[in-house]
């Protein structure tokens, strides 16, 4: 699979019943919640397979960096059986399309030390680390550090 063929397309209700693969029940009533705050303020997007179902998902907050005009993006996640080809990848894109569409020049995202996986990527992608910070999540470890990483769109 390469990311080009990664049907992308933004979260609808029925796509919920399917998050379980993304996490534990509190996740998936996490991105419950987050869903219901509307698409204006998160707008959650889904990478698809062949029968519509997710493979891979992320959300984009567009409210709590809003004077910045900048998206937070949260709680990536790839089934874990179909990682490591091409779909965080073509999820990313996806956001930073959507995220020019919607007028904002930028993309933060927090990842932390005991994902050095996921920072590559980020770092591949051109997201640039600009400060610490300590974690904190039910269900984190204490402490949790991690790094705040931005990168700065070139829309057209
Ligand atoms: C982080 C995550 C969302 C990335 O999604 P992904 O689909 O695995 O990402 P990609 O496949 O696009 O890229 C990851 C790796 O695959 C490689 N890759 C990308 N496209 C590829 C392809 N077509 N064929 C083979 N490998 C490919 C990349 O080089 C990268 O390699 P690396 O890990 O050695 O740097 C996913 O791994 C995940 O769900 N992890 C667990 C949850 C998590 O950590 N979330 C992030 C929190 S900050």
């Amino acid at each position: 699979m390469v990311a080009q063929s990664v049907a992308i397309r933004t979260c609808e209700e029925r796509d919920l019943d399917h998050f379980g693969a993304f996490g534990a029940p509190s996740h998936v009533d996490y991105c419950r919640e987050q869903f219901g705050r509307g698409r204006e303020a998160v707008t959650i997007l889904v990478a698809v397979d062949d029968d519509d179902l997710p493979m891979g998902k992320l959300h984009l907050d567009f409210v709590t960096r809003a004077a910045h005009r900048e998206a937070v993006l949260v709680a990536a996640a790839v089934k874990p059986e179909l990682q490591s080809r091409g779909i965080g990848t073509a999820l990313m894109g996806a956001s930073e399309e959507l995220v020019c569409s919607r007028g904002f020049g930028g993309i933060v995202l927090g990842v932390e030390d005991y994902n050095p996986r996921a920072r590559r990527l980020y770092e591949r992608l051109g997201y640039v680390a600009f400060t610490s910070d300590d974690f904190k999540y039910v269900g984190a470890p204490v402490p949790n550090p991690g790094v705040w990483m931005r990168k700065e769109l070139e829309c057209r």
